[in-house]
């Protein structure tokens, strides 16, 4: 072969030599645009190398003369926004609660941060925007356990709920008045029937008037005569129909005969004061603020 170019007899075009059942392949060059393309992308590849991190090496990798890393992008970002933020968590920190609320900017920059911290720690057992669930109170009513005041919610937030690690937490316990024998079983029958009768919902016409008088001596001391709850021990309001526990006749018979204890975690500690703050304006803003 070497020396001798072989031609296509008919387009006159050389050929590569290579021949499958007697089919030539033809010589041609490849196209001008294609070539073109291809030492461009030669030569971009280079510059890149030189300018930007390329090439892994044993101790880490080339950098480039530019400099250029994400990482360090992303830490002056954050660096930045966090000496945007530092002055307004300082305010935060240093202004009560009612100044913090009186001011328009600090106000709306503690109810976004309030959100944040919200969604991190307390969405799980509240649900989001504290809508609640089952066994966990619904924070954007303005039905409250312990208080609706900002104060109120800054303290439940920084104390807890029956939460005894924390010495200023939330305390108060229902008695188990089933498992604890205080009452016979059918006497927790007839004050179930008490109970639904405070929302208009009792079967029982009999059992709920005997129901009514054990209530009075066993329960109005922390429910209140009228079974509207009392803020001091958390009891919640029996005649309004929203329910921690759920409002049927078992769910109610339930708490009665062994009550839950809800725990709610304490806060301050575990965040920051701003965060405190901020979260307790957020639950406030929610629509339930008192
Ligand atoms: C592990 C679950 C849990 C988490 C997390 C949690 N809570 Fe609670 N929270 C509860 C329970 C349970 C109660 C009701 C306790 C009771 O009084 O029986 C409660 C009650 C409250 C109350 C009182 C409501 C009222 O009606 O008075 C507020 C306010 C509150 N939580 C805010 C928060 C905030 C803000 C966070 C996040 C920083 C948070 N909670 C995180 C479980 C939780
Ligand atoms: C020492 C105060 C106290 C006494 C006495 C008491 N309760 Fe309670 N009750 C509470 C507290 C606090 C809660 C909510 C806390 C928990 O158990 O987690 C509660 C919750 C309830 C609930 C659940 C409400 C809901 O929204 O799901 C019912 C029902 C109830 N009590 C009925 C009674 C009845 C009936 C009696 C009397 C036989 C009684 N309680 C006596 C403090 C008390």
């Amino acid at each position: 072969m070497a020396g001798k170019v072989e031609r296509d007899e008919i387009t006159g075009v050389e050929t590569t030599g290579h021949e499958w059942d007697g089919i030539r392949e033809l010589n041609n060059p490849l196209p001008k645009w294609w070539v073109f393309v291809f030492y461009a992308t030669i030569a971009f590849s280079v510059l890149w190398w030189i300018l930007y991190p390329a090439w892994p090496s044993l101790s880490g990798y080339t950098r480039g003369i530019l400099g250029y890393d994400q990482r360090t992008e992303l830490a002056e970002i954050m660096a930045r926004v966090e000496a945007e933020r530092r002055p307004w968590l300082e305010r935060i920190r240093g202004e009560d609660l009612a100044a913090i609320v009186a001011d328009t900017d600090l106000l709306t920059f503690a109810t976004r941060g309030g959100e944040v911290v919200f969604k991190d720690n307390c969405a799980p057992c509240h649900g989001l925007g504290g809508a609640g669930q089952l066994n966990y109170p619904t924070l954007a009513d303005d039905d409250w356990l312990w208080g609706g005041t900002l104060e109120d919610i800054y303290t439940t937030v920084a104390h807890g709920i029956r939460f005894h690690e924390d010495e200023e937490t939330r305390d108060s316990t229902m008695p188990a008045f089933g498992a604890d024998g205080i009452l016979e079983p059918a006497q927790v029958d007839d004050v179930v029937q008490y109970v639904l009768s405070l929302s208009g919902r009792a079967t029982d016409e009999a059992a709920a008037r005997r129901g009514g008088e054990i209530f009075q001596e066993q329960c109005a001391a922390c429910h209140g005569e009228d079974g509207r709850g009392m803020r001091e021990v958390g009891a919640p309001d029996l005649a309004d129909d929203i329910w921690l526990y759920g409002g049927e006749p078992e769910q109610i018979r339930a708490q009665i005969w062994k009550p839950r204890h809800g725990v709610m975690p304490a806060w301050a500690g575990r965040l920051p004061e701003e965060s405190l703050k901020m979260v307790a304006i957020y639950v406030h803003q929610l629509g339930g603020g008192e």
